[in-house]
């Protein structure tokens, strides 16, 4: 399904597919409406039939507009349930049975019934109200207006971001917020979690990267400007109030055993030592052999194994109180033979 929306994406068409179709069901039941309508007041003939075959297509349309708006939800919204979408889910399928109901009452009449027309107008207030919800899906994300000098970035992050973090929120992962965020302290921060935004341990979350085709560089300078005045910048890492001591190179058996120990106990629900994917946190094999951390993107050096031990980089717990200065030497000896 992606390689479909990437295929779009390299003919330049980068919106969601679904709202072009929508047009066929909710003409066809506008259709069906007025023409049921005048075969009602005038008892037209034809006009009752031609509503009948409106109804037909209209039913037909259903089936493909919802396809197209289960892989947009998938692909902009990541599946999530957003109250506009159960909504819309509810109404197609109500739709679905007023086509059914209304084929299966209507059949074999030349005219439109009362009760027919009637159930051609529920069909349109339907649609009306499955068209509202697609427009509040994509557009009324809670957006607070900024300067006239930012509606370029508004109008982007209403367009790409408030479904999601209304007023600078978040939906999905309420902790992860995107006010006050670390990924918004500079425009090459920023660039690189747009594109490419990640889970603390690594793996790809529900938030969809956006490419250069759909926020441009230029484009994301705007909206990062935006966020930043209306929703303030990013708020400044804690410094670390703890001195760092000079780091004991440790290699006995005893101590890398130790360490092995102290591992077990206390980082091993969060870290693998055994390879590179994340669990909670990343996985922790070579640690001390690769150039950055992964998330502080500092060297890889034992002191800063030590401070991510004493002040976290986010969401890990702090080891402080838990591990003494000894039992950290210990771990990082283990860690280094890893
Ligand atoms: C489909 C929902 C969705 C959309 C649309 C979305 N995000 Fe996110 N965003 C998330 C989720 C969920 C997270 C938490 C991390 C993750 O899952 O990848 C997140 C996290 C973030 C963060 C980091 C917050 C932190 O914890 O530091 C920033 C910054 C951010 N988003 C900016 C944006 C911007 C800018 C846009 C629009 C261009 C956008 N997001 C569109 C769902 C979304
Ligand atoms: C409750 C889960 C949890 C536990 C327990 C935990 N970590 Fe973490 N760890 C994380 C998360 C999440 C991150 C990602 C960075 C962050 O949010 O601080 C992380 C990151 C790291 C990093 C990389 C830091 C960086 O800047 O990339 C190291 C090294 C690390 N942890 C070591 C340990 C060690 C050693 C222990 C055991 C004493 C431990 N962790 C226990 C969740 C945990």
């Amino acid at each position: 399904m992606e390689r479909l929306y990437q295929l779009f994406e390299a003919v330049g068409y980068v919106h969601p597919i679904h709202p072009p179709i929508t047009h066929l069901p909710v003409g066809l039941v506008i259709g069906a409406f007025l023409l049921g309508l005048i075969s009602l007041l005038f008892h037209h003939q034809m006009a009752g039939r031609a509503a009948r075959y409106c109804m037909i297509i209209a039913f037909l349309s259903i089936f493909p507009t919802v396809l197209l708006g289960y892989m947009d939800w998938q692909h902009y919204f990541a599946g999530g349930w957003l109250s506009p979408i159960k909504i819309k889910l509810v109404l197609a399928a109500v739709l679905l049975i007023l086509a059914i109901i209304s084929l299966v009452v209507g059949r074999g009449d030349e005219r439109t019934s009362p009760g027919v027309a009637g159930i051609y107008a529920l069909s349109l207030f339907t649609v009306l109200g499955l068209g509202f919800f697609g427009g509040q899906l994509v557009y009324s994300g809670k957006v607070p207006a900024g300067p006239a000098e930012f509606r370029t970035g508004e109008k982007l992050f209403r367009a790409n971001c408030s479904s999601c973090h209304p007023y600078g929120g978040n939906i999905i992962d309420p902790k992860a917020e995107l006010r006050g965020s670390d990924e918004l302290k500079d425009l090459q921060t920023f660039i690189r979690w747009i594109r490419d935004p990640r889970l603390d341990n690594g793996a790809k979350g529900p938030m969809p990267p956006f490419l250069p085709a759909r926020v441009s560089d230029a484009q994301a300078k705007e909206l990062l400007g935006y966020i930043v005045k209306v929703m303030g910048p990013a708020k400044p890492a804690p410094e670390c109030d703890v001195t760092i001591p000079a780091i004991v190179k440790r290699t006995e058996p005893a101590s890398v055993a130790k360490g092995k120990q102290l591992f077990e106990a206390n980082c091993m629900g969060c870290h693998t030592v055994f390879g590179t994917e994340g669990l909670v946190g990343p996985g922790l094999k070579g640690i001390l052999k690769r150039k950055t951390l992964p998330f502080g993107d500092w060297p890889a050096t034992p002191e800063n194994i030590f401070k991510q031990l004493r002040c976290p980089y986010k969401d890990m717990p702090s080891f402080r109180e838990k591990l003494t200065d000894e039992q950290v030497f210990d771990l990082i000896a283990f860690l280094n033979t890893q």
